[in-house]
């Protein structure tokens, strides 16, 4: 078993021992970093080659960006960053494809990638002969996202296989609910949406999940509540009644006592204060959406230093 010059497109392409790999490392950067000490002191040996990351960001991103972008660097490695569309050759009329092409011919020894999920960036990307990391695609699929959220819900619960997970809001339009699902089924954790009608998961990966309309009867069916953002920029022709989404399925600070004492909140960003969530909720000790952040770093610091064959002291090597 080796992930080195692997791809990660989705959940699926890594194998049960691969997922646990990646989350033991990242936990172990993670511990090693809170003692105070830099993560690349696990590294069994020192990088011998500059180990340049490639960064191609064709879709707005805070979290994400960053956190590959910061995990790189504590690892001592390096980036090719791609993200500002308005001062590249985009900006010309280059195509998606033929940037994602030259970009690669700078020959870096992986590329992170956030794009629409077009099928001819798609079929690009898959054909690149240098590992992928899929950095969030289209509304198809965010496997790293799923990764931090489920290392952050195995930090906080030790029976995390037991867990009925939540996800509230816009599933429909939610690359990072289709990962999430996949990852979790993987695991057999329990499964549950709470969405209006027009926003409810169409395909059939999520049959057989617990559907919801009340939103206290679905936050009190879950001990792990996941919000997600209105996207409102997929929704083509779809006009949603803002007030009443609110009004039925907005995560306040009164509506936190739905939780139980030991259920966990979670959201993987952006959300609009106001709208999915009140910002009070981020004071709540239940919210997680902050460590989510923290554990994408470390997460990401794992896959990468896995991809890019770096071994790390104790590890056995197969
Ligand atoms: N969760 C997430 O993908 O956030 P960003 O869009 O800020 O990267």
């Amino acid at each position: 078993m080796s992930l080195t010059g692997r791809s990660f497109f989705r959940i699926g392409d890594f194998s049960d021992e691969e997922l646990g790999s990646l989350f033991q490392r990242a936990c172990q950067f993670k511990e090693t970093y809170l003692k105070g000490h830099q993560i690349n002191h696990l590294f069994a040996q020192p990088i011998s080659k500059p180990t340049i990351v490639g960064m191609v960001f064709l879709e707005p991103s805070t979290r994400t960006r960053l956190s590959f972008e910061t995990a790189v660097k504590r690892m001592g490695l390096q980036t090719l960053f791609l993200g500002d569309v308005a001062s590249s050759s985009l900006s010309k009329g280059e195509s998606l494809v033929d940037t994602i092409e030259t970009v690669a011919a700078m020959l870096p020894d992986c590329l992170v990638v956030r794009s629409g999920g077009t099928s001819d960036v798609q079929s690009c990307l898959e054909e690149l002969p240098l590992p992928i990391v899929n950095a969030g695609s289209g509304e198809d699929g965010h496997p790293t996202q799923a990764l931090l959220d489920l290392m952050t819900i195995m930090e906080r619960k030790e029976n995390w296989r037991e867990q009925r997970v939540l996800f509230v809001g816009d599933v429909l339009y939610s690359r990072v609910a289709n990962s999430n699902l996949e990852l979790l089924k993987r695991y057999g954790v329990s499964v549950g949406v709470c969405s209006p009608e027009e926003l409810l998961p169409k395909s059939a990966d999520w049959q057989g999940v617990e559907l919801f309309t009340d939103l206290q009867q679905a936050m009190s069916w879950s001990t792990a509540c996941m919000v997600l953002r209105v996207q409102k920029e997929r929704h083509g022709d779809l006009k949603m009644d803002m007030d009443e989404y609110v009004a039925k399925y907005r995560v306040d600070g009164e509506r936190m006592a739905w939780l139980s004492d030991e259920s966990l909140l979670l959201n993987p960003g952006p959300f609009v204060d106001g709208v999915e969530l009140t910002n009070d909720v981020l004071k709540d000790p239940r919210c997680c959406i902050r460590d989510q952040v923290t554990n994408g770093m470390f997460i990401r610091a794992s896959l990468i230093s896995h991809i890019c064959g770096i071994q790390v002291k104790g590890e056995s090597h197969g």
